[in-house]
């Protein structure tokens, strides 16, 4: 039967093809005055307003008017607030951009501090694009957010906590992922691209060093770090993984190029990490993302074919981090660990965590402002994200025409200093 919708939900009037361009989490334009053409025709509705961009405001809306779209320009705990108040008097199902340069200012986090007085006011965090600005080699990030309120009755926000972060940052790099996966490796249901890791190596001076990853899947940190003489201890829970390593090594003609440079562990990181005798002076890994392998629409990989391969999820175990079906527990159990991992780490040692944002119970997370709050709370210093960029994968017209829902197709490598 065909599905009704209440004809207020219909977001927005482009065509299937350039809602399908848009709503992915990546665009990569020439300068800003161009990100100014590419929100137009974005979201560009009947009522459009902002402070950002000169065509969005030359309709000079009074104060009190409905809007489909805003897109303010965020730099400080004020303007957030000032922008929130005018959202919350916004249309029924408008979207709100916030525009920042930085996700940090004065070593607020104010990605975060965005997304819980959106939250705190009833608006529906819809997720982060990256805008990277080609001529500028920068980039600028935008926080998007749906309004589902009928009332318009701004919530006081005094009671949100503003969250101080160590914050030192380096340079950040753009990397266009060479996602080429062997046989072997296409097993797993999440590994990442050893290439991509190669070339994290390279660009961040990673060598003659000893690298830890507590979750190994199926060996690519070995295989993307051995080259530049690091020695690698990696941690992993499920056996089978464990077992196909060897074979993996055989596959790509790696058994005695990588010989002596590694040492697996079969078991539950939060229990192993705990025994490690060496000094560790490079954490490289990528956690498992909650539970989302269970989804019904069974995680984000896709082959050629569109169809997953091998095993769906990592095991059935409870002690597997991609088992928790509680984002908050989800959380706290990676601060847990990385608390843990701390401690065996040389002073000015660096932890690169792999991970994209991603949805529970079809509610998108803000993952990385929260990983970044979890490890300053336990004295890393945040160094700044650099970013895979997934370009090959696929991509949906996900909610057309009723609901963005953006595609994700680039994992965060944020990096934290010890
Ligand atoms: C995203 S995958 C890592 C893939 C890896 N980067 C690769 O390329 O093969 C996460 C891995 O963490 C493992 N895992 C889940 N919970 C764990 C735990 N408590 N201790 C150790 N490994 C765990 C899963 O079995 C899975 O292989």
């Amino acid at each position: 039967m065909e599905k009704k919708y209440d004809e207020r939900n219909k977001v927005n009037y482009l065509d299937g093809k350039s809602w399908i361009r848009t709503a992915i989490n990546f665009w990569e334009i020439e300068n800003i005055e161009n990100l100014e053409k590419k929100m137009i025709e974005f979201v560009y509705k009947k009522r459009v307003s902002g402070e950002v961009f000169s065509n969005l405001t030359k309709e000079n809306k009074p104060e009190d008017i409905e809007y489909d779209a805003t897109i303010f320009k965020v730099n400080s705990i004020e303007e957030i607030k000032n922008a929130t108040k005018k959202i919350v008097n916004s249309g029924y199902n408008s979207y709100h951009y916030f525009v920042l340069n930085n996700i940090i200012e004065n070593n607020i986090l104010l990605s975060k501090y965005i997304v819980d007085i959106c939250h705190l006011n009833g608006l529906e965090y819809r997720g982060r694009i990256i805008v990277y600005l080609k001529n500028e080699n920068t980039y600028v990030t935008l926080q998007l957010f749906l309004n589902r309120l009928e009332e318009k009755n701004f919530k006081d926000i005094k009671s949100i906590k503003k969250y101080e972060i160590l914050y030192n940052q380096k340079e950040e790099h753009f990397i266009y992922s060479k996602s080429k996966i062997d046989k072997i490796g296409l097993k797993h249901p999440a590994p990442f691209s050893y290439n991509d890791i190669e070339e994290l190596c390279n660009l961040e001076n990673i060598e003659n060093s000893t690298i830890l990853d507590p979750f190994l899947g199926i060996g690519s940190t070995i295989i993307g770090t051995y080259t530049k003489n690091n020695y690698t201890i990696g941690i992993e829970l499920n056996k089978e993984y464990v077992d196909l390593i060897p074979e993996r090594f055989k596959l790509l003609e790696l058994t005695d190029k990588t010989e002596g440079r590694y040492e697996i562990i079969n078991g539950d990181s939060l229990k192993e990490v705990k025994k490690i005798k060496h000094k560790v002076e490079y954490v490289i890994t990528s956690p498992p993302y909650c539970n989302i392998l269970k989804n019904e629409n069974k995680g984000v990989r896709h082959d050629n074919t569109q169809t997953r391969q091998g095993v769906e999820f990592y095991s059935n175990s409870n002690e597997d981090i991609g088992n928790i079906d509680d984002y908050d527990e989800y959380i706290k159990t990676m601060k847990k660990l990385f608390k843990d991992i701390k401690t065996k780490m040389s002073p000015g040692g660096k932890v690169y965590i792999v991970i994209s944002d991603f949805t529970v119970d079809k509610k998108e997370k803000d993952v990385h402002s929260d990983v970044i709050k979890f490890m300053c709370e336990d004295g890393f210093c945040y160094n700044g994200t650099s970013y895979f960029i997934q370009n090959q994968k696929s991509i949906y017209p996900f909610g057309y025409p009723y609901k963005i829902v953006l595609n994700h197709i680039f994992q965060y490598v944020m990096c934290f200093e010890v």
